[in-house]
């Protein structure tokens, strides 16, 4: 009898624990806290099991299959926790600005789509007409998101954010439209036609690793009109906090390379052809004009000066 409510004992018990697997997975949507619950409730069952086995082998097969879907939870959670969780280190800006890319954890794939923009197409003139807004906002910037719509289905990236996508995706088709579309995000955000001084965190930051902010422009100027081909200048923080000047080539994002992108321009033909021709010089001088610091200051992650 007194084996009889152990066997009782442990079934509610893994009966609880099967419940609260159930809260953190569904409900709270903490994939690793029902990770680790499932891994208990698996041990749970897995000593039901052994302990019903022992008065009968019978009793004991009939929770075979229990067991099995158990495991196949497992797994399903894991992968789970492994390729959608928010654990990968970005930066907070980056973050809340691909937030917009980032499907709702109960809507399957197809659902990336191209943020508003935070002012009208007119307003950015003369560094930016609303004609070149129109291709390369609407039109270029779109496809990249149709493009990731399509290439992502099927994949083990269906269903993750953009960010992941960047961050796991071999090189090839699904990686460049998948950085695209992060890289024109943070682009396409950071601009404004109502300049405001930088605010005084990042320009200590900035004097400090580049002389002065007259210097880092230079720099960056010069790194954006002499980047051959099409790519992208950033400017990047490190995991320490340094700040530094890069460029990339086509779709490539420093976010591969540990860094948290804080400012970056466009420079793919595309991005100043109707304005400016070949004269990719004067847009950079004119892309000045209508950086949003603000916007800038707010991707920094280390507060250290
Ligand atoms: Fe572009």
């Amino acid at each position: 009898m007194r084996g009889d409510m152990s066997v009782v004992r442990l079934w509610l018990v893994q009966l609880l624990v099967n419940f609260l697997w159930s809260v953190m997975f569904f409900a709270l949507r903490s994939p690793l806290a029902g990770l680790i619950t499932l891994l208990m409730l698996d041990v749970l069952v897995f000593t039901y099991i052994i302990y019903a086995a022992a008065r009968s082998s019978i009793a004991a097969w009939l929770f075979a299959p229990y067991f099995i879907w158990l495991l196949f939870a497992t797994y399903l959670n894991g992968y789970v926790y492994r390729f959608n969780s928010s654990s990968v280190e970005v930066s907070r800006a980056t973050a809340a600005t691909t937030d917009k890319f980032t499907p709702n954890k109960s809507q399957v794939a197809m659902n990336y789509s191209i943020p508003q923009l935070r002012y009208a197409d007119d307003v950015l003139m003369p560094a930016m007409s609303s004609e070149t807004i129109e291709y390369h906002y609407g039109k270029h910037f779109q496809t990249y998101v149709d493009n990731l719509n399509r290439l992502v289905v099927g994949t083990p990236y269906e269903g993750m954010n953009v960010e992941n996508i960047v961050l796991r995706a071999e090189e090839g088709p699904l990686f460049n439209n998948a950085a695209q579309v992060y890289n024109h995000a943070l682009f396409f955000d950071e601009l404004t036609p109502s300049q405001t001084p930088m605010p005084v965190r990042l320009e200590q930051r900035i004097i400090r690793d580049f002389g002065s902010v007259e210097s880092f422009w230079e720099r960056f100027s010069m790194a954006a009109a002499s980047l051959f081909g099409s790519g992208w200048t950033w400017l990047v923080e490190d995991r320490d906090g340094e700040l530094s000047i890069i460029s990339t080539s086509n779709a490539d994002t420093p976010l591969r390379y540990g860094y948290s992108p804080l400012l970056t321009i466009d420079v793919w033909e595309h991005a100043y052809y109707i304005d400016y021709r070949n004269r990719r010089a004067e847009f950079i001088k004119n892309f000045r004009n209508i950086i949003d610091w603000e916007r800038v200051d707010n991707r920094l992650k280390k507060d250290v000066v």
